[in-house]
């Protein structure tokens, strides 16, 4: 939150597209690398009538998110999967889920691993399924990108605790490498040649945006 004190709203953001489309629908979503449940604290609240399959292969991070959602894990409302999500999907049939989110995690991938992620994402999302992404996509222009990374690490800087703050920059340059960026016009065509549809990037904070798709 020291960090990254308005991201707040693009967690919300996430949650809203998802209500948006799926409704009161009964749906089964699934949320990738969901750590201690930042973002899916936002879609509990916003749809009652789902499934929230909540995965992390941080044993801390799914022990946090159980200790903090312990009504809805009780209730069947979220589901608790700790476990390396390429090893979760690929049990997992096509076409299952009707939803699939995901927020500040795909961006850590390396870009064949990324890729392989998107495809398992495509392939387990029902025909017309919702993809959301908050993430860090980079804009592709490299000049746009330097300012946005050095206004990044500026307000980085200011933080109070030293320690998250260097760790933070240390982030913030590795994401920046060529095997791990992400950038948004990039992703947005990648994604189109692995057939997903209607690309949309909405809201941008920094470097983070939210992007929505359809299988
Ligand atoms: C920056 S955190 C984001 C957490 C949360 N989604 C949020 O919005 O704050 C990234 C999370 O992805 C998880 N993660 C990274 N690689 C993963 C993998 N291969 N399978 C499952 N989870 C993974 C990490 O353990 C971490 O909790």
């Amino acid at each position: 939150m020291g960090a990254y004190p308005e991201h707040y709203k693009l967690r919300e953001e996430v949650s809203k597209i998802l209500h948006h489309y799926l409704q009161n629908n009964y749906t089964i979503i699934l949320d990738i690398g969901c750590g201690s449940g930042e973002t899916t604290k936002y879609i509990l609240k916003t749809i009652n009538n789902a499934k929230i399959i909540a995965v992390d292969n941080d044993e801390r991070m799914i022990g946090r998110l159980k200790n903090i959602f312990a009504k809805e894990i009780a209730n069947g409302q979220l589901v608790p999967v700790c476990q390396d999500i390429f090893e979760y999907l690929k049990n997992i049939e096509t076409s299952h889920f009707d939803a699939i989110t995901s927020s500040w995690t795909i961006h850590n991938f390396k870009n064949y691993d990324r890729t392989n992620l998107l495809k398992e994402i495509f392939r387990t999302l029902k025909p017309k399924g919702i993809f959301v992404n908050m993430d860090k996509y980079v804009l592709d222009d490299p000049t746009k990108e330097k300012e946005s990374f050095d206004k990044a690490v500026n307000n980085l800087k200011l933080l109070s605790n030293k320690n998250i703050s260097k760790r933070a920059i240390e982030h913030e340059e590795e994401d920046r490498h060529p095997a791990i960026i992400m950038k948004e016009k990039e992703s947005g065509l990648e994604m189109k040649n692995l057939g997903f549809k209607d690309i949309t990037f909405h809201t941008r904070i920094g470097r983070e945006i939210v992007m929505s798709c359809f299988k």
